[in-house]
């Protein structure tokens, strides 16, 4: 089954009302009918702007968090219902800066992925090692025990999630996973997947970490590479842009 592939842009902590009119509308206009899907995830007090800068286009809008309850007495939080009503699209959960920078826990990960699927919000769900992981050998067992809590959380709904590998030692460092090295760990999570759902082949899982437009086509061409989570790149409309075309 070929299914169209992803690029999703991570603005993080990024933009101004100025900025982010300049990037949407060189994005939407560059995009026009592109071959994948594009979305962009914003600052939540941007998703007004954003959503409608993107009216009668082909981009989509993404959040960059999504709070585990409804509503209530959780200062500072934001629902997914709350982000349904700006038409956001997809919501980005367990990125490895909320992990790191907020002790986001694997089942705060997935009782994030599963508030999201339960307003019709997309979830794309972060994992990855750190470089120590990785050094130590545990690069397997790390991602597979995030995948795993996710799963256990959200049962048959799996097949409705995003997930992102983003080794942490690629974000924001300039220092990309190999396409073999992110291949291997892509095939893996599809394989753990596939014993939780007979619809694994709707599931995309992006690769994310230092993708720009030098290394993305690589990338993107690997057999389960089926889109990219992009911060830094993302921020700039001519690589975003050869980004989405190279997918
Ligand atoms: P980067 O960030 O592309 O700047 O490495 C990716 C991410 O953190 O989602």
């Amino acid at each position: 089954m070929t299914k169209k592939k992803l690029i999703a842009g991570n603005w993080k902590m990024n933009g101004n009302l100025a900025s982010n009119d300049a990037l949407v509308r060189a994005i939407a206009k560059g995009m026009g009918d592109a071959a994948c899907h594009v979305a962009v995830c914003v600052p939540a007090p941007y998703l007004a702007q954003v959503q409608m800068l993107r009216a009668g286009t082909q981009l989509e809008l993404g959040a960059q968090d999504v709070s585990t309850h409804e509503q209530g007495a959780y200062t500072g939080e934001i629902s997914a219902s709350m982000l349904k009503e700006f038409g956001v699209r997809y919501a980005i959960v367990g990125h490895s800066e909320r992990r790191q920078y907020h002790g986001e826990a694997d089942a705060t990960v997935a009782e994030k992925a599963k508030a999201a699927l339960a307003a019709g919000i997309t979830p794309i769900v972060c994992v990855g090692e750190t470089l120590a992981e990785r050094e130590a050998g545990k690069t397997e067992e790390v991602v597979k025990r995030q995948m795993a809590a996710v799963i256990h959380a959200n049962g048959h709904c799996i097949s409705e999630i995003v997930v992102a590998y983003e080794p942490v030692w690629a974000i924001g460092t300039g220092r990309t996973a190999t396409p073999e090295q992110a291949q291997q760990v892509h095939a893996l999570l599809r394989a753990q997947l596939k014993a939780a759902t007979a619809q694994v082949e709707r599931i995309r899982i992006l690769y994310g970490g230092s993708m720009n437009a030098g290394n993305a086509a690589a990338l993107l061409a690997q057999p389960d590479i089926d889109g990219g989570l992009v911060g830094g790149a993302s921020l700039k409309a001519v690589d975003f842009l050869q980004i989405i075309a190279a997918a």
